[in-house]
């Protein structure tokens, strides 16, 4: 190799603090930032041992051994500061000829700059890693649920108690009664929270897809089975807590196969050989009794009894009527936020009309009508006439019809939003309620379609 002597110096020069030694441990080069940053003359140093300018150094080791070594050194007599340090043999034909003893940081600060970067980089690592958290694992807990009526606090005190077991939990309750907030608290509550909280909609899974979903799958186990296979949501789970989400929809033959899972907690991989044990705590839902299933022959009774182990009841909204200016006042803050509004307050003659009314949507239905009217009103105080006819059980007054000054006053993205919604709300009548149908008829997949209902606080009936 024919390098040029002058561009290795300037090469050398650019490094960091570097001293080339002899096979003695001898110095017989230093470069500008080591007489810099150590502050001895070259000339002084040149021809000296080491050791005898650094009684700790490790070059004489590194030159016994052929080893390069790590070390460090106390820059300056009256400063503590530490730099890293390289020692490291130069060996030529299996020969040890010499060593180099070389910092890539020139000074404390080049260091301390370093670590800088490091510690910042560490503290984006922190944000990640939460964020992460905040996608793959629950992130309401029972702070979340709203609410002073004795119904609320005593469900609360159930969940407080159910967070404490490693029992399965089944929680029963109309829909959008917060069925999966409880879920969630649970998890959260319990000392499972740092794995993972993995939720199945029993309703949402086709058939077919079931038991990969559930139980992962190996490689080549079918058409299309990904490489290496896939992890199910029983192992994704593992430590955490797997809920699953309308419990009361799962077929009757697919209720054996997760009884299996819940009586054995092992589970086998489709097309795989063995079976891997799995530590999960189990969460249902159901919106229905599951016991008027059990009756009709809908579900295994065997499977009843496995999940009906700690009962949770959610109250609906109707039987709490006295949480609901506390839940409004919750929502006004939050989508004021959300939304970009400046709701103050709602008018009380709203409230009175809300407690003559018989939620069947509960909370979800409360929060949409809320949202709706805030969307409407924009600033100051929530009126009657913000409100729609089912409400108010067809009083509907001309007040309640919005007038153009006001529909000016939403902003673009709140329009953009009710148009999404009115649109996914007209597919799902026209496909009477069928998901999968107003779906295709949105040109969009099934997935995407939960997102939404999810984003838009849509009920299917
Ligand atoms: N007590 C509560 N306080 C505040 N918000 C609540 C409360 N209960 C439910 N919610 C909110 O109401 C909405 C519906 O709750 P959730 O999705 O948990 O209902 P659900 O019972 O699972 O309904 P479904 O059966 O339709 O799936 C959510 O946005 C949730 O945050
Ligand atoms: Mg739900």
């Amino acid at each position: 190799m024919n390098v040029d002597f002058k561009l290795l110096k300037l090469v050398i020069e650019h490094l960091g603090s570097v001293a080339i030694v002899d096979r003695e441990g001898r110095y017989v080069y230093v470069n500008d930032n080591w007489v810099e940053g150590i502050g001895v003359s070259r000339e002084k140093v040149l021809g000296k041992y080491v050791h005898d300018l650094f009684p700790n150094t490790k070059i004489d080791i590194a030159l016994e051994t052929g080893q390069s070594v790590v070390g460090e050194i106390f820059k300056g007599e009256h400063t503590k500061s530490i730099l890293p340090i390289s020692y490291a043999p130069l060996i030529e034909d299996n020969c040890i000829v010499g060593g180099i003893i070389y910092t890539i940081f020139k000074d404390t600060e080049d260091l301390w700059g370093y670590k800088q970067k490091l510690d910042k980089m560490q503290n984006q690592l922190e944000a990640y890693k939460k964020e992460l958290k905040s996608i793959k694992n629950s992130h309401y807990t029972i702070q979340n649920i709203i609410g002073n009526s004795s119904k609320i606090e005593n469900m609360k005190k159930l969940i407080y108690q159910a967070s404490r077991s490693n029992s399965t939990v089944l929680i029963e309750g109309e829909t959008g009664t917060g069925k999966e907030l409880v879920a969630h608290s649970i998890h959260n509550l319990s000392n499972r929270n740092n794995s993972n909280f993995i939720k199945m909609n029993c309703a949402a899974i086709p058939i077919e897809l079931f038991e990969s979903e559930l139980f992962g799958y190996e490689e080549g186990s079918f058409t299309g089975a990904k490489k290496g296979g896939q992890k199910g949501k029983f192992e994704l789970a593992n430590n955490g807590s797997i809920f699953f989400d309308e419990i009361n929809q799962l077929s009757m033959m697919l209720q054996p196969k997760l009884l299996r899972a819940l009586q054995e907690r092992e589970i086998e991989r489709v097309g795989g050989k063995n079976s891997i044990q799995v530590d999960v705590r189990i969460i249902a839902a159901t919106n229905i009794p599951l016991e008027t299933l059990v009756e009709k022959n809908a579900m295994r009774n065997d499977l009843f009894y496995r999940l009906n182990v700690i009962k949770i009841k959610i109250p609906p909204l109707r039987e709490r009527l006295e949480d609901i200016p506390l839940i409004i006042q919750g929502l006004i803050n939050k989508l004021n936020i959300e939304l970009g509004s400046k709701i103050t307050g709602i008018n009380p003659k709203v409230i009175e009309i809300f407690n003559k009314y018989s939620w069947p949507g509960n909370i979800r239905e409360l929060q949409n009508a809320i949202e709706r009217a805030m969307n409407i009103a924009w600033i100051g105080q929530l009126e009657p006439k913000h409100f729609n006819e089912t409400i108010f059980q067809n009083k509907l007054s001309d007040e309640t019809i919005r007038t153009s000054e006001e529909s000016d006053d939403l902003s673009l993205k709140s329009k953009k939003n009710i148009m999404i919604k009115e649109t996914v709300i007209e597919a799902l009548n026209k496909s009477n309620g069928n998901k999968s149908q107003a779906a295709k008829l949105l040109g969009i997949s099934r997935t995407v379609l939960y997102e939404k209902l999810k984003k838009y606080n849509i009920v299917v009936k």
